[in-house]
């Protein structure tokens, strides 16, 4: 598959047109609006199965011919959705074993969306035909750009199928030897020994739910589960449409699924944004998308993805769906561009009439004209889009990342110890990620498995679990010259949840570290430990590793307690590289000021030559240089040297952005 899946940059929405199917009058509508919005694209028959197959093995893809022509002629992409998101009523009724067991061993009755057994034979069957039938009936339609599997795929069932299922996927593991998995999940402990694979069940709240191995070896089952679900979708896919590339809509940091796993299998990463721009000081929101958004980039080592849908208003689902300010929007379709997106879509392009769905923000509104504020934004996203167009298709790597892996926030879910709350091992990356974003230096977000050789530094926070490899990866990264970050409680399992023996961190990292971390304390809520560090005092929260110097050196000190003055924060000299563990959850201005260090001792550069103000970042993308004020207030800045603002025209030699404004520069030509 090529980098670049159309020429050009996509600007579409999710398009239900069957809710209007009476009224064909809104379809010829819809193409003069789509055509106003600038927009290219259009998601169609995401949850259509009801409409194509109204009756067991009786089909109707008439309409959808008609939707599928109406865009070809428009000019516009259709993006071909397989229904096995929402199963009809029909379906349900006949074939109960489509719809998901709950942990408690309740079937769920016919109802909602995203709730199917991930084993059914049946539905599986099902789910290839009607793909096969799509992919046989448009493979040389002209609108056809991409496949969107399912969507958003998530959950987990319970059900015998999938009991059974889980049974076999554990034998595979665990090479059908019950004693090698008796004893990497520690089982002769409170007599939880196993003498066959048929007493296992998944766990449940009145069955096992202490053996912490089991309950990570159910995400992995679940996961893949996913995963081979997800492959017997495309296979008729992959059989009549060999070169039409295939996506399925992921959701932000959802762990039931390992991302970077599905993705390997997917030819264009895509996610839903719904970012809570309300809630909180927009530029903290601003650093969690924009990680997200690194998250998706690094999965196909820099590709673009897509940004499979927005609201350009507000969503329905939160508790007070505030309205994001003016501009808000257009700021966030920048952002996505920025960090390698090569769409802007949404959800949904009308907004629906009734059903659950019908306050959520869309780009036509129930008033049905063009002349509203969203509408004229969305307008300007197209606009802008088209003038950006020349970025479609460009991979971006930086030169540092941070590692958040899914199989490690798995372990650390279920392990029982130190502090029951707040782990949050996404926030804990992202602290590291929002100083480098803070300083305009780009950063990947990658997986415990990536290949670290092209980075100057790497970020690898509470890396509390080592799948195999990871131990000799790290250490052969810093060998050769690369700088490493990671610390508190990291190396302290293998992949099943054991312990390494011998002091942690484990394995060769404590001769990679220099340090030994004898004992691990833990905070209250709202405890804080002062560190100091470079003379000043910070702060740290959450738990605090007791270290011994062993090769390393000390660079901040714990500042109370019995371990008051032993290391907070070591630096240890290995092979052509260096190796630093920070012992506890440093506070934000601790990480910003060590990130000063960092950048200076690894060179690395910013994307702008410029003194960034707190809420303004500016990131990269092929010749161009996207630079955002996420602040309702607004923001200047000298520039280090004149630029070419690309939306203008003009020679810049400072910047001033007005509340949520950006600019588009690029390096002078000579
Ligand atoms: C998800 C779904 C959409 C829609 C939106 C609403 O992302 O994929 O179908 O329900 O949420 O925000
Ligand atoms: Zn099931």
């Amino acid at each position: 598959m090529k980098d670049k899946y159309c020429d050009h940059l996509i600007h579409g929405a999710d398009y239900n047109p069957d809710q209007w199917i009476d009224t064909k009058e809104i379809w010829d509508e819809d193409l003069r609006l789509m055509d106003l919005a600038h927009m290219n694209s259009a998601t169609v028959g995401i949850f259509a199965w009801s409409m194509l197959e109204p009756a067991e093995g009786q089909y109707d893809f008439g309409w959808l011919d008609e939707v599928m022509d109406r865009l070809a002629a428009a000019g516009k992409k259709a993006i071909l959705a397989t229904p096995s998101g929402a199963r009809p009523v029909w379906m349900a009724k006949a074939h109960p074993e489509v719809l998901r067991v709950e942990e408690t061993g309740l079937r769920n009755e016919y109802g909602v969306r995203h709730n199917h057994c991930l084993t059914s034979p049946y539905y599986r069957e099902k789910v290839r035909q009607i793909n096969a039938l799509l992919a046989r009936r448009y493979k040389d339609h002209p609108a056809l750009l991409m496949w969107h599997i399912s969507n958003e795929y998530s959950g987990e069932c319970h059900c015998e199928l999938c009991q059974r299922a889980f049974r076999e996927w554990l034998k595979k593991e665990y090479d059908n030897d019950i004693e090698k998995l008796n004893f990497q999940w520690w089982n002769g402990f409170w007599s939880h020994k196993l003498s066959s694979f048929d007493e296992i069940s998944s766990p449940k709240f009145r069955g096992e739910n202490h053996v912490p191995a089991l309950k990570l070896a159910w995400r992995r089952f679940t996961s893949d589960q996913h995963i081979s679900f997800y492959e017997n979708e495309i296979a008729p896919l992959r059989e009549y449409t060999p070169a039409v590339p295939v996506t399925t809509n992921l959701m932000r940091l959802y762990t039931g699924i390992d991302y970077h796993k599905l993705a390997k299998k997917l030819d264009v990463v895509s996610w839903d944004n719904y970012p809570a721009w309300c809630e909180r000081p927009p530029v903290d929101t601003a650093v969690e998308t924009a990680f997200v958004h690194d998250v998706f980039r690094s999965m196909k080592d820099g590709k673009p993805f897509y940004m499979m849908e927005s609201t350009p208003a507000q969503v329905n689902w939160f508790a007070v769906n505030k309205l994001p300010d003016p501009g808000v929007h257009v700021l966030e379709a920048v952002q996505a561009i920025a960090h390698g997106a090569d769409s802007v879509q949404y959800f949904q392009w009308r907004k629906s009439r009734g059903g659950h769905e019908k306050f959520h923000g869309a780009v036509v509104d129930h008033y049905g004209k063009e002349d509203t504020r969203v509408f004229r934004e969305v307008a300007e996203v197209g606009r802008l889009m088209e003038q950006l167009d020349a970025v479609a298709g460009g991979r971006t790597k930086a030169k540092a990342a941070v590692i958040a892996d899914w199989e490690n926030s798995w372990a650390i879910d279920v392990y029982c110890g130190f502090r029951r709350d707040g782990r949050d091992y996404f926030g804990v990356c992202q602290s590291w990620y929002r100083a480098l974003w803070q300083r305009g230096v780009a950063c990947d977000v990658i997986s415990m498995d990536a290949d670290l050789s092209g980075y100057d530094l790497v970020i690898a926070p509470y890396l509390y679990m080592l799948k195999p490899g990871a131990e000799d990866a790290l250490v052969s990264y810093v060998e050769k010259g690369g700088t490493l970050v990671s610390g508190y409680l990291t190396g302290l399992v293998d992949r099943d949840d054991l312990c390494y023996l011998g002091g942690f961190p484990g394995g060769r990292l404590r001769e990679l570290f220099g340090v030994w971390v004898e004992e691990t304390d833990a905070l209250y809520d709202g405890e804080r430990m002062p560190v100091i560090y470079n003379g000043k005092t910070y702060t740290s929260r959450d738990v605090c590793d007791i270290m011994h110097l062993q090769g390393a050196a000390q660079l901040a000190a714990y500042g109370e307690r019995f371990y008051a003055g032993t290391p907070a924060l070591t630096a240890h000299a290995f092979g052509k590289g260096k190796a630093y563990y920070a012992g506890s959850r440093f506070d934000d201005a601790l990480i910003a000021d060590f990130t000063d260090t960092l950048i200076n001792e690894t060179g690395l550069t910013p994307d702008l030559d410029a003194a960034l103000p707190p809420c303004v970042t500016a990131r990269r993308r092929g010749e161009l240089i996207f630079v955002m004020n996420f602040s309702a207030a607004p923001a200047s800045l000298p520039l280090g040297h004149t630029y070419a603002d690309h939306l203008t025209g003009q020679t810049v030699s400072a910047l001033a952005l007005p509340a949520y404004g950006y600019a588009v520069l690029e390096e002078m030509k000579n």
